[in-house]
């Protein structure tokens, strides 16, 4: 079993993005917090939100290439887009549409990434190779690290 998340990684994200706005930049450091923090994942970034076509594109990441468009509803990102409620997989293979990117994957979080106006930015996704990686506490330390770093987007 790996390592929990360590929930001092929101205290760490609040530190990173003190005095900056600009969603990308923020984005990209965000991911590259995760990446070189959590124990025993291959792939942490986000997909944003488009209005005009209702779905999801690639935004910044850490890992392999991935897919660039994901449709509302699709794979594990569109349902938590969809629903609005974090998906927390324990096993890809077993969820119905899950979209592979990387075949290394086995296990899978995706936390949507909503403003309190109800402005849709997008979602933020992680994938571990071990089955089973993300718990219910890790879950909790993810939706208040997507809390700190909505905090410090600038919605324009
Ligand atoms: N597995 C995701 C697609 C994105 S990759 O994991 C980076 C999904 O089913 O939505």
């Amino acid at each position: 079993m790996a390592q929990p998340i360590n929930p001092l990684i929101t205290e760490q994200l609040d530190a990173l993005l003190h005095g900056e706005t600009n969603l990308t930049a923020n984005l990209a450091n965000a991911s590259a917090l995760l990446m070189q923090t959590i124990p025993a994942i291959n792939w942490a970034g986000f997909y944003q939100y488009q209005p005009t076509t209702d779905d999801l594109i690639l935004g910044p990441f850490q890992g392999n290439v991935a897919c660039v468009h994901i449709e509302n509803h699709h794979g594990v990102c569109g349902t938590a887009l969809a629903t609005q409620a974090t998906q927390r997989i324990a096993d890809v293979h077993e969820f119905a549409g899950h979209i592979a990117c990387d075949s290394a994957s086995n296990a899978e979080i995706v936390v949507p990434l909503t403003l309190a106006d109800g402005t849709k930015l997008g979602v933020m996704d992680i994938d571990s190779p071990e089955k089973d990686r993300f718990s219910a506490s890790d879950q909790a330390v993810l939706e208040e690290f997507a809390r700190v770093l909505l905090a410090h987007v600038d919605k324009a």
